[in-house]
C-alpha cells in the first residue's frame, strides 16, 4: 500500500469554514458544534484575499492565526487555502486589465468571483507574493494538514480573450510546433484558406461568423488548460520551498458537465486528488452521475486514496431548481464517495451565508440551526464516519473493467460542425458505466495513459478523438486477451482532428473487424429497431432500440450479433463480435448506436458472461451499490440500497456502522448502506 498523503488520522469528516463571515458571537458556538459533529478537518481562507490584505502590502493574520489556534486545541486539522481566487476589490481598481475578456471581447464586470485573467501578469504577482506570507506565517502550524491552492481552478476562467492571453497563445503555438507550417498542418488550414504566415498573425478563437477552425479552437483548450495548471505549479513551488513537508492540492471539478480543465494530466501534479461533487438535481437517479464521478476520481488517483473536498448537505441554489435532498441522501451519498475510494468527506459550508451569492445554498449549520433535520443527520453522519476509520489508506478492489475517459476527446466533440448536437461524450460514458453499475460490478474510469493490459475488459465509449498511442495500446491489450467494447463516434479522429480516413473507426476498425462507410444520425426523439441474431442465445432481449444515431457498416471479420430493421439500414449490421483477436485475443465489440437501458443492458450482459466480468456480490434488489475496498489482509463490502424497497445482499462480516455479525445474507432496508467488513479477506 502506498503511503498516506494526509496527516490526520481516520477518515477526515469536514467542511468547509468561512469565519470571517460572521461575528465572534457566532464564531465562538463553532468549534463547540463542531466537535458535536464530529469533525475533523475544516478548510479556512478559500475567499479571504481581501480579509487578509486589506490594502496593497497591508496583511492581517491575527484573525486567521487566532481561529487555527483554537482548531488545532480542538483537535480538528486545518485544510488552508490559498485565497488567490477571489482578488480583494483595491487590486482590481489598480489594475483593472487584470479582468476576464469574454470571447466577444466584452471585459467583465464587477460583482461575482474568479474574474481575473489566467495570463494577468499582475494577478500572479500579486498573488504569489501572497502565496509566499501566508507559508511564512502558517507553514509551520500544528493545525495545518494540507494546502489547498485556490478554489475549483478555472471554474469561471478557464478562457480568457483579452491581448495577454492572446501573447501567451502564441508563445504555447511557438513551443508546441516550432515552425509556422507544422501549425498550418496541424490545424489544416488549406480549407477555406486559413494559412498563416508568422505565429504573430493568430489570436484566440474570438467569436467569428460562422463555423470555426477546430483545430484552431481544441489547441485554445488545451493551452487554456495548461495555464490553470501552470498557476497551480506557481504556487505550489512557493508552499514547498517555504513548507516542503505539507502536501498540496487543489479541488477539481469532476462532474458530468464540466469538461474544462484536461484532469488527467493536472493530477501528477499534486500530492493527493481531492473532488468536488454535486448532485443534478433534475436528475431522479443522481446517484448513478456520483458513482461515475467518483470512479473518474479514483482513476485521476491512479486508485490511491483521494479527498472529497466539497458536496453539500442538502440543496445548492445555482441549478433552475434546487432539490432539497431527502432524508438519507447526504448518507448515501457520502458514504459512497468512501466505497469509491475517498478517505475524507467535506462540505461546502460549515455554516449557511446569512447573505451574499449563495445564501441559499445548504450547509451543516442552515439558516435555522441546530433543531434542524440537516443538523441532526449531519451529526449521526459524523459518528458514521468515524466509526470507518479501520478503512483508511485501503484501496477500491482491482476492477476487471476500464473505461478509457480522456478530457482533449470531450473537447473534441464540443466542436462545430458534427453529425449531431444530440450526441454527447458523457452521457455515452454514463450509459455503459450504469449498465455495469446495476450488474454490480466495479468499474475503473481511467485516463488514456493508465495501464490498459492488466484489465479483463476494456470500454471505449464516444471516444471519438483517439491518438496513434491509445490506439495502439488498446490493439495491444485486446492482441493479449483483454476484451474490447467499443461505441459509436469513437476512434473518428488524430489528435490533431484530422480524421482516420479509410472507413470508420479508423482507429480501431481492423480489430474490430468492421468498416462505416457513413453515418446516419437520427431526427430527434426517432429510434431504430434492431433484430438480434442467432449468434448470442445469451443476450436477454430479441428486439433492441437505439436512438441518436446509428450508421452504414458492414463486417470485414466480424459478425453480426444485431442487425438494424429498419427500412434505411434493413439487414445492415448494429451490433458485432469479432470473437477473438489473433490467436491470444480476446473478443471485440462494436455498438453503432445509442442502445435504449434495457437493450443495452442485455448487450453488457452478454459482453461480461464472454469476458467472465463478476459482480462485487450477488444482490437480491434493484438500484443497490455494491463495491469493496480492499487492504494488505481485510476488504470492507459497501451495499448502499436507493431504492424504496428492502435488498439482500450475498456476504457475510460485522457492519462497522452497526456491530451486527452476519453469516452469508445481508439485509438492506430501504434507503440504507452497510458497510461490512467481511469473514475472509
Ligand atoms: C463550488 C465552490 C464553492 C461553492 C460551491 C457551491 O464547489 O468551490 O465555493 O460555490 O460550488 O455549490
Amino acid at each position: 500500500m502506498h503511503s498516506h498523503p494526509l496527516r490526520s488520522e481516520g477518515v477526515i469528516f469536514g467542511a468547509e469554514y468561512n469565519p470571517e463571515q460572521w461575528d465572534l458571537a457566532t464564531q465562538s458556538q463553532d468549534i463547540p458544534l463542531m466537535v458535536e459533529a464530529g469533525i475533523t478537518m475544516v478548510t479556512l481562507g478559500t475567499f479571504a484575499w481581501g480579509a487578509l490584505e486589506t490594502d496593497d502590502g497591508v496583511y492581517d493574520f491575527k484573525w486567521l492565526r487566532r481561529v487555527m489556534d483554537r482548531l488545532h486545541a480542538a483537535g480538528i486539522s486545518v485544510c488552508l487555502a490559498t485565497p488567490t481566487a477571489c482578488p480583494p476589490m483595491w487590486l482590481y481598481h489598480a489594475h483593472p486589465e487584470m479582468a476576464m475578456t469574454n470571447r466577444t471581447g466584452v471585459r467583465l464586470g464587477q460583482g461575482s468571483r474568479q474574474n481575473w485573467c489566467p495570463s494577468s501578469p499582475a494577478y500572479s504577482r500579486y498573488a504569489l507574493r501572497l502565496v509566499g506570507r501566508l507559508a511564512e506565517e502558517f507553514g509551520d502550524h500544528p493545525a495545518l494538514a494540507i494546502w489547498h491552492v485556490g478554489n475549483e481552478m478555472g471554474c469561471h476562467n478557464t478562457f480568457c480573450f483579452c491581448e495577454r492571453s492572446a501573447a501567451d497563445f502564441r508563445q504555447w503555438l511557438r513551443e508546441r510546433y516550432g515552425t509556422i507550417d507544422r501549425l498550418n498542418h496541424a490545424w489544416g488550414t488549406a480549407f477555406w484558406g486559413q494559412y498563416f504566415r508568422d505565429f504573430d498573425h493568430i489570436d484566440p478563437p474570438r467569436e467569428t461568423t460562422t463555423l470555426q477552425n477546430s483545430a484552431h479552437r481544441l489547441d485554445f483548450a488545451r493551452f487554456s488548460s495548461d495555464r490553470q495548471i501552470a498557476l497551480y505549479d506557481a504556487e505550489r513551488d512557493i508552499l514547498k520551498s517555504i513548507a516542503p513537508d505539507v502536501p498540496v492540492t487543489t479541488n477539481f471539478m469532476v462532474t458530468e458537465h464540466i469538461s474544462s480543465i484536461d484532469y488527467g494530466s493536472f493530477a501528477e501534479h499534486v500530492d493527493l486528488v481531492a473532488n468536488d461533487h454535486y448532485l443534478i438535481a433534475d436528475d431522479a437517479q443522481s446517484w448513478r452521475e456520483l458513482a461515475f464521478c467518483a470512479d473518474r476520481t479514483r482513476g485521476l488517483s491512479d486508485n490511491r486514496p483521494w479527498l472529497l473536498m466539497e458536496h453539500s448537505t442538502s440543496a445548492v441554489n445555482w441549478q433552475p431548481r434546487n432539490i432539497a435532498k431527502t432524508p438519507g441522501e447526504m448518507r448515501r451519498n457520502t458514504l459512497a464517495h468512501i466505497a469509491r475510494g475517498a478517505d475524507g468527506v467535506m462540505f461546502f459550508q460549515w455554516r449557511q451565508s446569512a447573505f451574499g451569492a449563495e445564501k441559499y445554498h445548504s450547509a451543516v449549520v442552515p439558516h435555522a440551526g441546530t433543531e434542524t433535520r440537516i443538523w441532526d443527520e449531519a451529526v449521526a453522519l459524523g459518528a458514521s464516519v468515524a466509526r470507518l476509520a479501520e478503512v483508511r489508506g485501503t484501496t477500491a478492489d482491482t476492477a476487471q473493467v476500464a473505461i478509457v475517459f480522456d478530457y482533449e476527446a470531450w473537447w473534441a466533440t464540443q466542436l462545430d460542425g458534427h453529425p449531431t448536437v444530440d450526441f454527447s461524450y458523457s452521457t455515452e460514458m454514463r450509459s455503459i458505466h450504469s449498465a455495469l453499475l446495476d450488474r454490480g460490478i466495479a468499474v475503473d474510469v481511467v485516463p488514456p495513459k493508465a495501464d490498459l493490459s492488466k484489465y479483463s475488459a476494456v470500454v471505449v465509449a464516444g471516444l471519438y478523438m483517439m491518438s496513434q498511442e491509445l490506439a495502439d495500446k488498446i490493439v495491444d491489450a485486446v492482441e493479449r486477451g483483454t476484451h474490447l467494447l467499443v461505441t459509436y463516434f469513437s476512434g473518428i479522429v488524430d489528435s490533431d482532428d484530422h480524421v482516420w480516413l479509410g472507413g470508420y473507426p479508423g482507429a480501431l476498425r481492423e480489430t474490430l473487424g468492421v468498416r462505416v462507410e457513413e453515418f446516419t444520425p437520427l431526427r430527434a426523439g426517432e429510434s431504430v429497431r434492431m433484430q438480434v441474431t442467432d449468434r448470442h442465445p445469451g443476450v436477454a432481449e430479441d428486439e433492441l432500440t437505439g436512438s441518436v444515431w446509428a450508421e452504414r457498416l458492414r463486417n470485414t471479420t466480424a459478425e453480426s450479433l444485431a442487425v438494424y430493421s429498419d427500412p434505411a439500414l434493413d439487414g445492415a449490421p448494429a451490433i458485432t463480435v469479432r470473437d477473438a483477436v489473433g490467436p491470444t485475443g480476446g473478443s471485440a465489440w462494436y455498438i453503432s448506436t445509442h442502445l435504449a437501458p434495457p437493450s443495452l443492458a442485455a448487450v453488457v450482459g452478454e459482453f461480461c458472461r464472454v469476458a467472465r466480468i463478476r459482480p462485487a456480490a450477488r444482490v437480491r434488489g434493484s438500484h443497490v451499490e455494491v463495491i469493496r475496498r480492499r487492504g494488505d489482509d481485510r476488504s470492507y463490502l459497501f451495499a448502499i440500497n436507493h431504492s424504496p424497497k428492502e435488498a439482500f445482499v450475498d456476504a457475510a462480516g460485522t457492519d462497522l456502522l452497526t456491530g451486527e455479525a452476519f453469516t452469508g445474507r445481508i439485509p438492506l432496508r430501504p434507503g440504507d448502506v452497510r458497510v461490512i467488513r467481511e469473514a475472509t479477506a
